[in-house]
């Protein structure tokens, strides 16, 4: 570390929110080596990282659970701190493969907290979800609610990491762990270069919108409207990838300045219904989204809202983007790439 400039390893920095990450870390001055092994990205997103940043980005191919790649990594850069994207994320696929979500998730986790043991590093900041909250009894969620019993086994590897690395914080006061749990992120970066790029038919919202609205899919399934909400549909704490890209950087600063265990909420406090999100999505880009009710999706929930005053008062971090901002910009991404990076 020199100078507040650290050099950070970010596993699954080829991803979605990896790699507006990557481009935020950039930004602020940081050394970025990505780490990837490309099960659900592609290399063509380092190449429109560096047209936004001008910087190179350093980049291995791997897997976090190849040990002797990680050891080797470790051994040839001297890294002061990880961010941990890589992982698998379908929650649907997730009930179909569960072992390939343990062995990923929290496999690949132990691996790698294996090599950084063996490296002598000690700060990690972690991926997690909101899902780490199930059900929760009341809103806004503040991050000393219990967690609740995810609905499926990707929510359980999440929480299975986070009492992992909580523990080994608890273990070895030398490391610095930051568990960031994320809302719903959105959006893309506003240049229209890097964005969400879901192989297949969409499995979250946003994507099935634009996907819908491109023309690539023909109308969008509501998925339930008796819920307990103003308007009977799923609400969502909706965050700008960009916001939480810049979440990281703040969380970095922290693990910098020794912060022990940190444990936050990422969202912007406000929840949007599914008929709220079309209605904006249309109004923002002037593209009419076709839609059905169908039935509810199996494990949904009513409603999920983060309080973020905690990311506010500790990391200095507040989301700033409003949700026709997230739409114009998921919107302009997926008109410039309609078929994702692969064109
Ligand atoms: P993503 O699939 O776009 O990115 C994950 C990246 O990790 C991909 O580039 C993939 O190729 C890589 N990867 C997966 N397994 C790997 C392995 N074993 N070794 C090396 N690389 C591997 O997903 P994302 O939306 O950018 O999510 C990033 C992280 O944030 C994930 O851990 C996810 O669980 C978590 N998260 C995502 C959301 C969301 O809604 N997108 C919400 C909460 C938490
Ligand atoms: C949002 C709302 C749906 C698709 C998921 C994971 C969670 C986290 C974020 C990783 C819900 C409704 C959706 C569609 C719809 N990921 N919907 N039609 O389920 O809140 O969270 O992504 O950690 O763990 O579960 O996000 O975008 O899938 O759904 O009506 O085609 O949109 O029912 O109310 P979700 P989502």
């Amino acid at each position: 570390m020199r100078g507040g400039i650290m050099h950070v390893l970010v596993t699954g920095g080829a991803g979605y929110i990896g790699s507006h990450t990557v481009v935020a870390l950039q930004e602020a001055g940081h050394d970025v080596l990505v780490y990837d092994n490309f099960c659900n990205s592609s290399r063509i997103v380092l190449d429109r990282i560096e047209q936004i940043t001008g910087r190179i980005v350093d980049f291995i191919e791997g897997d976090i659970r190849d040990r002797q790649k990680m050891d080797a990594l470790f051994a040839e850069h001297d890294i002061d701190a990880v961010i941990h994207f890589a992982g698998l994320k379908a929650v649907a696929e997730s009930v179909e493969k569960p072992y390939e979500y343990y062995d990923n998730n929290v496999g690949g986790t132990l691996s790698l907290l294996d090599a950084m043991r063996t490296a002598g590093c000690t700060n990690i900041i972690f991926s997690s979800s909101a899902t780490v909250y199930g059900n929760p009894a009341k809103l806004p969620i503040t991050e000393d609610f219990p967690k609740g019993a995810p609905a499926n086994p990707y929510g359980r590897t999440k929480s299975m990491i986070e009492d992992i690395l909580i523990d080994i914080q608890a273990a070895d006061p030398a490391y610095n762990v930051v568990l960031l749990r994320y809302f719903n992120p959105i959006g893309a970066h506003e240049s229209g270069l890097i964005g969400e790029a879901p192989q297949g038919r969409p499995n979250n919202l946003m994507p099935y919108i634009t996907q819908v609205a491109v023309g690539a899919l023909p109308e969008l399934g509501v998925f339930g409207d008796d819920y307990d909400t103003p308007d009977g549909t799923g609400v969502r704490d909706y965050i700008h990838v960009v916001d939480l890209a810049r979440g990281h950087v703040a969380a970095l600063q922290a693990v910098e300045d020794g912060c022990g265990l940190g444990i936050y909420n990422l969202g912007t406090g406000n929840g949007t219904s599914v008929l709220e999100l079309i209605d904006a999505f249309e109004a923002a880009t002037g593209q009419k989204v076709p839609y059905t009710i169908q039935p509810r999706r199996p494990g949904d929930v009513d409603a999920l809202y983060a309080d973020c005053s905690k990311a506010q008062a500790e990391l200095g971090w507040t989301a700033v983007c409003d949700i026709e901002r997230m739409c114009a910009d998921a919107w302009r991404w997926q008109q410039a790439n309609p078929h994702g990076y692969e064109a």
